[in-house]
């Protein structure tokens, strides 16, 4: 049926009006974007070279880490390491995915978020308030991977290259941020920030009105970290300063930002920024996260509360101590409404 063909299959019938789900009441756009005054704001950009030249530039990256984290909760990284043809080629292997006739991709199809290869449209469909104009395809890559068989062939060796790639990533950026926080450089790796990876790839067909709904609903992400990789098209915009700032697609670069579980831990000190993203008429956007968090469920699973190298009489815990599965749990539940489901932790 017209829902399991998603978004896709509604912009691929050649409609020129939205489905009422996809409206998106006035109130979601009242932060007008490309204002003027978002001009005046240059978004961080954070050459990584400096952590192999020597100490002195490496804490000069250290530092631009920290006040981007601190200030923004976002930023870009260009020298990183991963090669741009696996970026490339990453998002060449959302389109193949997408290009394949539903058919074909509803081997994949499911509500069931306990699946570790889900491909749907709007995963929180009877819990937000409108629907976004995306569709994705959610895969979890670490701690247990899938077996590639479980995966879309025509994407398979790319996710788990490039998902190796963002591993090894992580694991220097939790060293970086564990130092900007004043920490032991392993500090954050040693409790298992960069334990479990989930990648979720959007796929944003064009859009007939594209000033009625949003690609992607304005938000905060639920895990330590974010690795994003989007193509040229554009439309990510971050909340900076109360104002939508439009995050450019940087040829080569990755965006990096700050999760609630990072805000949790490091007791606000790094703050996760809501962003959202526009629909455009024009051209399907492409875009991979990859989230750090590590989905565990079982009785064991680590605990995580504000760490106690940063708290003092003057700075005491604002949150509680939970679990990845509880946040997650809560989050996905609550779905992209607009709010923080940080806030259900102080
Ligand atoms: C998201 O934040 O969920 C999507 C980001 C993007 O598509 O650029
Ligand atoms: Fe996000």
């Amino acid at each position: 049926d017209d829902t399991k063909a998603g978004v896709k299959g509604l912009a691929d019938s050649g409609i020129t009006k939205i489905p009422r789900i996809f409206i998106h009441q006035a109130g979601n756009f009242l932060k007008q974007s490309k204002s003027k005054e978002s001009l005046q704001y240059e978004f961080p950009v954070i050459d990584l070279d400096g952590i192999r030249k020597g100490p002195i530039t490496r804490k000069e990256v250290v530092e631009k880490a920290r006040e981007a984290s601190e200030k923004w909760g976002f930023f870009h990284v260009v020298n990183h390491g991963i090669p741009v043809g696996v970026l490339e080629e990453m998002i060449a292997g959302v389109h193949r995915f997408f290009d394949q006739d539903f058919e074909v991709r509803q081997e994949w199809y499911t509500r069931d978020a306990t699946k570790r290869v889900v491909h749907n449209s709007n995963f929180d469909l009877f819990s937000s308030p409108a629907a976004n104009w995306r569709d994705t395809v959610f895969c979890i890559m670490a701690p247990n991977p899938p077996n590639p068989e479980e995966l879309p062939p025509v994407c398979r060796d790319i996710l788990i290259k490039c998902s190796q790639e963002v591993a090894k990533l992580g694991s220097t950026l939790f060293e970086i941020l564990s130092e900007a926080l004043g920490l032991n450089p392993n500090y954050l790796n040693n409790i298992g920030c960069n334990e479990g990876l989930a990648v979720i790839c959007n796929y944003y067909p064009p859009c007939p009105q594209p000033d009625l709904t949003l690609g992607t609903t304005n938000h905060t992400d639920g895990d330590f970290l974010t690795v994003l990789v989007q193509d040229h098209i554009g439309g990510l915009e971050v909340l900076h300063e109360n104002q939508w700032v439009a995050v450019p697609p940087l040829p080569g670069a990755l965006v990096i930002n700050i999760g609630d579980l990072l805000q949790l831990i490091s007791n606000d000190k790094f703050i996760s920024v809501e962003h959202r993203v526009l629909a455009n008429d024009v051209s399907t956007r492409v875009s991979v996260a990859s989230f750090f968090r590590n989905f565990d469920v079982s009785p064991s699973a680590k605990v995580y509360g504000p760490i106690p190298d940063l708290l003092s009489d003057e700075n005491p815990a604002k949150y509680r101590a939970i679990t990845v599965k509880e946040y997650v749990t809560f989050f996905n539940n609550k779905g992209l409404d607009g709010t923080s489901a940080l806030t259900h932790f102080r």
